[in-house]
């Protein structure tokens, strides 16, 4: 199959409802956790992606057993002494830099040498953010230059830290927990405020956790070694694969979107706060609680007047994944919109900031940026009528789906290559477009 699509039609008006492929965070970690209970797990509704079958191949080459059911997973947990890591192993991480850095957290007290690798783009991202703390639990780790290949050889006496984690990375977080769960006595983190669901699912396993809001951080206190049963859990779907669609139906004509059972975790909805400070109206309708996490259907109507933010850097965190989408936005908004402070993003599947700005140019937005800072001088008629190739080398599948968004309602001739890029979060993302009319090539 061609690896590219074209684009060559405004989408039309549609008033519809939809589901959304699950949420990547929650897959990864209930596989994850579920791999150390003791006992069976059943997961409803797991995401299907790359980076979430990665995690299944690993715990099974880790000696986890799993079964594939039509409803869920089946994932035979053995504890948290239960991996098999007596002889050396190789996993492959793919593109997924959660998979891989929260599983670095579960091999502290391995046996022998396990090696995490990674494709192109996971190659290039940094681990000495995980490597660094984790080696203070005691296991020998060792990379290339605080990159892929990451090698793990665990230890007996792992022994409690304290930390302080100053990213807002939850990948970061997690992984330290996760050490944390296997380690003897209490871990302390203080960790700059970052998506929750590590946090949600201690709690409801009964794993012993204490967690205090401290302003800008979170004060957490994990005591190890407790053992859980196996459990079941529905996966939601993923605010994240949702942005594309809120955003595509903001900038479409005369067109509603109703999006159901959606995790809307205040840790993710950075995205719906920002939209609404712009003029978007959207809705959360049967907000209700599902083990911890918030569970919503969004409700979004197209809008006309759109206006500038100054974004206010609170909600850097909990819009990492969507600036790219949010930028879309603040291209067709009246007046300048200015974020900062997002040196994250450039840590991401590709420099998003530097790909996403070269993109906005691209389409004749003026943007200016100094450091980590950009300005995104909008243009509420911006309607374009030219030819577009969009190549995205580093298979970024959120510039991917952004493009693909910014042609269906800018206009103009699209060529955009890496569809495959999709399958690492959002594999249905075309099936759902064809459901709102979009014919695909
Ligand atoms: C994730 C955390 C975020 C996010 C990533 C998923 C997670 O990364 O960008 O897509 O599941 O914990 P960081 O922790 O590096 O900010």
């Amino acid at each position: 199959m061609k690896n590219y699509i074209q684009i060559k039609k405004k989408i039309i008006p549609y008033n519809k409802t939809i589901i959304v492929s699950s949420d990547k965070s929650i897959s990864i970690r209930c596989i994850l956790l579920a791999s150390q209970a003791i006992g069976i797990s059943k997961i409803f509704n797991v995401l299907e992606s790359e980076d979430v079958i990665n995690t299944l191949k690993s715990i099974k080459k880790l000696g986890i057993k799993y079964k594939k059911n039509k409803k869920f997973y089946k994932i035979y947990g053995l504890g948290l002494k239960g991996f098999n890591t007596q002889k050396k192993l190789v996993l492959s991480a793919g593109n997924s830099g959660t998979f891989a850095r929260l599983i670095l957290g579960l091999l502290v007290n391995s046996n022998n040498y396990i090696k995490i690798i990674g494709d192109k783009s996971l190659s290039k991202r940094d681990f000495s953010r995980v490597v660094q703390p984790l080696e203070k639990f005691g296991p020998i780790i060792s990379s290339n230059k605080g990159r892929l290949p990451v090698t793990i050889k665990g230890t007996d006496f792992l022994r409690p830290i304290d930390y302080i984690e100053e990213r807002g990375s939850a990948q970061c977080k997690s992984s330290i927990m996760l050490a944390a769960l296997k380690t003897p006595g209490m871990t302390r983190i203080k960790a700059k405020k970052s998506r929750n669901h590590t946090e949600i699912f201690f709690k409801n396993l009964n794993i012993p956790i204490k967690l205090k809001n401290k302003g800008k951080y979170d004060n957490i206190v994990v005591n190890g070694e407790a053992n859980y049963r196996g459990f079941n859990y529905r996966v939601p779907g993923d605010i994240s694969s949702c942005s594309f669609f809120i955003v595509l139906t903001i900038l479409n004509k005369n067109s509603k979107l109703i999006i159901r059972n959606v995790n809307v975790n205040s840790t993710r909805t950075g995205i719906v706060k920002i939209l609404n400070k712009m003029n978007a109206k959207i809705k959360f309708k049967n907000i209700r609680n599902y083990k911890g996490e918030l569970i919503a259907d969004i409700e979004v109507k197209s809008c006309k007047n759109l206006k500038a933010i100054n974004c206010p850097e609170y909600l850097n965190s909990s819009a990492i994944d969507e600036f790219v989408i949010i930028f879309l936005v603040a291209a067709k908004s009246k007046g300048i919109s200015t974020f900062k402070n997002l040196g994250e993003l450039e840590k991401k599947e590709s420099p998003r900031l530097t790909v996403a700005v070269n993109f906005l140019k691209e389409i004749g937005i003026k943007v200016s940026r100094k450091k980590n800072n950009v300005k995104i001088y909008g243009q509420p008629g911006l309607e374009l009528n030219g030819n577009y190739i969009i190549k995205n080398f580093q298979k970024d599948h959120r510039i991917f789906m952004m493009s693909c968004v910014a042609a269906l309602t800018l206009g103009g001739n699209w060529k955009l290559f890496d569809r495959d890029s999709i399958n690492s979060s959002f594999p249905d993302f075309f099936n759902v477009l064809k459901k709102l009319g979009v014919n695909l090539n």
